[in-house]
């Protein structure tokens, strides 16, 4: 495994997440503010090129897994194309994305024929009205279909993303367990994070210890899965659901130990933590012609610097930092 992506606690970084782009066709609350964010200028975003590039060079120093990530990832014209030309980097095992689900049940199947291997989807409630409310625009029954058509294609495992923001849909938690017993979802309950422009308290987050409680106390049955090296999320099921639960447990719990992930925002800086503010440029050096052996020690300087884990929920909700939608989660 390459030097360049081993950072001083000894992390490899062998999962590289990539911003296609910075707009969305939704508004979730807990990512962006109402009235959106500046966009950078389209001529400072990467290129399908130089996106290609980067990912050709992690993946030779040792990246077996990228995740396409946005804004909305599936509203970039070429992202089937991008999800074809990854598949044929050797040595890159899987391709995911993360949506919000909108356009899926349309661009699915084409992007199964490109190579698309993991699926994530995000859902908040399973109530069309609050849909609305937390993602302030339409399209509830889009994202069901984009489920249901990724359970006719034979997606497994589908993980579904619910952040759980208190007196918004923590009272549905048992309605998305309940999910899992016909379907065949993974539904991830995530820890209300803070990030710049969402308004994040602590009062509105829900921890880990109280969600289990909650769906413990009436599924006394539930069990714990054993874990998967460097996930993000704690698995249970339910002995003879289909699907299962997880969580994702940032702020109470945080696996920051563990963690091999890297990110570049569609702008090409490279943030090596999400709650870290040190980004570098790949896309300037890229443009200056730098060479393949300077980019990969400036990235590996930037992996050098990786702290060993954030600095802490109340910490991190006063630093500066990305809001989520130029982040890609
Ligand atoms: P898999 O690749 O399927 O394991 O998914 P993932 O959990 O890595 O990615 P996804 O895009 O589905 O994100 C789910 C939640 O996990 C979001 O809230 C992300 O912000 C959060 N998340 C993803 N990666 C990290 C990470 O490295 N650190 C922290 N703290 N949270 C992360
Ligand atoms: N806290 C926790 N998770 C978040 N996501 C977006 N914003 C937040 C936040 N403030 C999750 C969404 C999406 C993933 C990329 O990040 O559920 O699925
Ligand atoms: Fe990795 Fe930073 Fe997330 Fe911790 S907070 S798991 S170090 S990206």
């Amino acid at each position: 495994f390459s030097a360049f992506l081993m950072d001083s606690f000894g992390r490899q970084h062998s999962y590289l997440r990539i911003s296609l782009t910075e707009k969305c066709n939704l508004r979730c609350q807990y990512c962006m503010p109402e009235e959106g964010v500046p966009l950078t200028p389209k001529a400072d975003l990467l290129t399908t090129e130089e996106i290609l590039t980067l990912a050709r060079l992690f993946v030779k120093e040792g990246v077996d897994k990228i995740r396409l990530t946005g804004g909305e990832p599936l509203i970039r014209r070429d992202v089937v194309d991008i999800v074809a030309q990854l598949r044929q980097l050797e040595g890159l095992k899987t391709i995911g994305v993360t949506t919000n689900g909108i356009n899926l049940a349309r661009l699915l199947p084409s992007l199964q024929k490109a190579g698309l291997s993991a699926l994530n989807i995000s859902l908040d409630t399973l109530v069309p009205a609050k849909f609305e409310f937390i993602v302030r625009r339409k399209g509830f029954h889009k994202v069901m279909e984009g489920i249901y058509k990724a359970i006719e294609l034979g997606y497994r495992p589908i993980k579904v993303n619910c952040v759980v923001m208190r007196g918004l849909n923590e009272d549905e938690l048992l309605n998305f367990v309940a999910l899992t017993e016909g379907l065949p979802l993974d539904v991830r309950f995530i820890e209300y994070m803070p990030f710049d422009g969402n308004k994040w308290n602590f009062k509105k987050m829900v921890s880990y210890k109280e969600m289990l409680d909650t769906i413990h106390q009436q599924w006394p049955e539930l069990e714990k899965l054993p874990e998967e090296k460097s996930s993000t999320a704690k698995a249970f099921r339910i002995p003879g659901f289909q699907g299962q639960i997880s969580f994702i447990t940032s702020m109470s719990e945080h696996f920051c130990g563990t963690c091999n992930r890297l990110r570049i925002t569609a702008d090409g800086n490279l943030k090596v933590c999400l709650f870290g503010n040190s980004e570098v440029s790949l896309r300037d050096h890229l443009r200056a012609g730098t060479s393949e052996q300077q980019l990969l020690t400036i990235i590996g300087a930037a992996v050098g610097r990786k702290k060993r884990q954030h600095a802490g929920m109340f910490n991190i909700a006063q630093m500066k930092n990305r809001p989520m939608i130029l982040i890609g989660g």
